[in-house]
């Protein structure tokens, strides 16, 4: 049987949803304060039949750092999809990262290597593919630098990689895909669910960064083709295209009927922002909207090459303005 973890996030409810298509059951954990309904919601998205489809799960309640839990959950299965993760850029959550994305991925692939799971599909980030400054095309290959990386998310997901890399060597077959800004319906509050309902409300900013942008529907049909291919140990870099920020703002908001965000976040006006929004954060005991991490990032310009995928799957990826167009329909759905 199958096991996905971050069953309850937008990667893994959509990959729920393509694999309750081609399964009968599936296993998926959830914690105490996960919301299943959201689950639901993103099957209903697709289809009538989404409450026979949704049924097919067999939920089991497991934190990734908790052996105990995780340890019922591994029970009977041969495939695992690991998607859960801590996704943030909020330097005060560096320890909660490191022992939710090492230490959790840690505990999944010594459970797989224990249960003799056949094949661990994990979800990385191009957070851990080195950067080449300028406009060089960036491929699977570069040796990573902790030192010009030196963000939480992206060396707790690069140390979550090593550990994969671990199951490989102890013979579990093992997959990683590594998606750039992943687009897609149904987590409107986080992540790139933000940029669609922000600027249904009027976010009037942009940047001109640049970086990849990939569908959610296409990344967990690569990672279900990887899954039943021979394709083993290796890395993918998933994004359909490289665009900027102000691109995809402008589409979301065309595609609204809103007027596009008109206002340039400039390199100093982000440095003025994240520490603003920092005192803010301070004050109302909330999360910061932007850091210092991600005031730097919308300004980067990085263009990522998905080739290798391409060739091995012979994929074709949904171009980004076709995505943002059935993603804001269903928003408003
Ligand atoms: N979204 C992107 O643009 C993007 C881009 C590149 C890579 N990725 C990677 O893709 C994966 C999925 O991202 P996403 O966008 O789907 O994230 P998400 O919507 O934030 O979902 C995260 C999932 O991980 C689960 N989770 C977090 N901590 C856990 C723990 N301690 N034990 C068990 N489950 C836990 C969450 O469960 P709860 O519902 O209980 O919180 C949720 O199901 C992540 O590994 C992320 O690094 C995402």
């Amino acid at each position: 049987m199958i096991l996905v973890t971050g069953g309850t996030g937008l990667v893994g409810a959509h990959l729920l949803y393509h694999l309750s298509l081609e399964n009968d059951t599936i296993k998926a954990i959830y914690r105490k304060n996960s919301d299943l309904n959201a689950v639901k919601k993103v099957f209903s998205y697709y289809t009538k039949n989404y409450e026979q489809l949704f049924s097919k799960i067999i939920w089991v309640e497991a934190d990734i750092t908790n052996i105990c839990q995780l340890e019922s959950a591994f029970e009977n299965i041969s495939k695992v999809y690991h998607s859960a993760a801590l996704v943030s850029f909020n330097p005060a959550d560096y320890k909660a990262m490191r022992k939710i994305n090492i230490d959790g991925t840690s505990n999944i692939v010594n459970l797989c290597i224990a249960n003799s799971v056949k094949k661990l599909c994990f979800v990385s980030s191009i957070a851990t593919i080195e950067k080449i400054i300028g406009n060089k095309i960036i491929n699977e290959e570069g040796e990573w630098n902790i030192e010009k990386n030196n963000y939480g998310y992206a060396i707790t997901k690069y140390g979550a990689e090593m550990e994969v890399w671990r199951a490989s060597q102890e013979g579990v077959d093992v997959v990683i895909v590594n998606p750039g800004v992943i687009l897609g319906a149904g987590f409107w509050h986080n992540g790139s669910g933000l940029f669609f309902s922000k600027i249904y409300k009027g976010l009037k900013f942009y940047s001109k960064g640049i970086t990849g942008f990939v569908a959610v529907t296409d990344v967990v049909k690569i990672m279900i083709q990887l899954m039943n291919s021979n394709i083993k140990n290796e890395r993918f870099i998933l994004i359909s295209e490289n665009v900027s920020f102000k691109n995809v703002f402008d589409l979301i908001a065309l595609n609204f009927n809103k007027k596009a965000p008109s206002i340039k976040v400039t390199k100093l006006l982000s440095e003025i922002g994240w520490r603003l929004d920092w005192v803010r954060s301070v004050l109302t005991n909330s999360t910061p909207l932007l850091t210092k991490q991600s005031a730097k990032s919308i300004h980067n310009k990085h263009y990522y090459s998905s080739e290798k995928i391409q060739k091995a799957l012979n994929f074709q990826f949904e171009k980004v303005d076709d995505t943002i167009k059935k993603v804001c329909k269903l928003y408003t759905k």
